[in-house]
C-alpha cells in the first residue's frame, strides 16, 4: 500500500464474468485533482471497471478504497458512493426530457433538498451564479429554458457533463464521454 495520501485505491482486484477474466488483479491508485485515461479495445473491462467503483458490480476479489482509506467501497451502495462524491456519465446521456437544460442543472446541485423543492422551492442568488457559470462552460446557456429532450445529441452529452459539475463531485467517472460528439466538440 503507498504511503502517499490517494483519493481512490484499488488493489488486486479481479472479476470474472462466467469464467471469463473481466478484470485481473488491477492496482489503480488515483490523486486528488489528477487527471487519468483509460484505454483498451472492446471488452477489456473499462466499464466493468467502473461498474465496481460506483457499486454496480461487485469484485471477486480485491479492495477498493477511498479519500486515504476512509472508507471502504465494496461496503457502500450506489447511492452512497454518489453521496461521497463520485459522479459518473454513462455513455448513453441520461438527463430529465421533460425539464429544461437550467431545471436538469438545479436538480443536480451539490446538497439538493429533493426535486420538490429544487424545482419548485427558490434558488439562490449563489444558486443561480453556479448554474449560469456552469451553462457557460458547458456552451448551453442559449438553451437554459429548452427542454432537455429537444437537445441535439452532442449538446445533452454537453448537458450531462453539467449535472456532474453540479454535483461538484470529486470523483468524475466519464465512459466513453466523446461519443456521438463532433471533433471539434470533442
Ligand atoms: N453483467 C455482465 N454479465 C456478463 N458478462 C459481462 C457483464 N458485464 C461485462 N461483461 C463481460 O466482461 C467483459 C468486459 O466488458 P466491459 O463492458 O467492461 O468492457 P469495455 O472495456 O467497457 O468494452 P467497450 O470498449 O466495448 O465498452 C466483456 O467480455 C463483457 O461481455
Ligand atoms: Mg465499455
Amino acid at each position: 500500500m503507498s504511503q502517499k495520501p490517494f483519493l481512490l485505491a484499488a488493489e488486486g482486484l479481479s472479476k470474472s464474468f462466467d469464467g471469463f477474466k473481466a478484470i485481473n488483479d488491477l492496482n489503480f491508485y488515483l490523486d486528488e485533482g489528477e487527471l487519468r485515461t483509460v484505454i483498451g479495445p472492446n471488452g477489456a473491462g473499462k466499464t466493468t471497471f467502473l461498474d465496481i467503483i460506483t457499486g454496480r458490480t461487485q469484485p471477486d476479489q480485491g479492495t477498493l478504497l477511498w479519500d486515504d482509506s476512509k472508507h471502504d467501497l465494496l461496503k457502500l451502495n450506489e447511492y452512497e458512493i454518489y453521496r461521497l462524491g463520485i459522479g459518473r456519465k454513462f455513455q448513453t446521456p441520461t438527463v430529465f426530457n421533460d425539464h429544461t437544460v437550467a431545471e436538469n442543472l438545479i436538480l443536480s446541485l451539490a446538497g439538493s433538498r429533493g426535486i420538490w423543492h429544487s424545482l419548485f422551492g427558490k434558488t439562490t442568488s449563489a444558486q443561480r451564479d453556479r448554474i449560469a457559470e456552469i451553462l457557460t462552460t458547458v456552451n448551453l446557456a442559449d438553451h437554459a429554458h429548452r427542454k432537455a429532450g429537444a437537445l441535439a445529441h452532442g449538446q445533452k452529452q454537453w448537458l450531462e457533463i453539467g449535472m456532474l459539475l453540479a454535483q461538484e463531485a470529486r470523483l468524475l467517472l466519464v465512459d466513453e464521454p466523446a461519443a456521438g460528439m463532433t471533433d471539434e466538440e470533442t
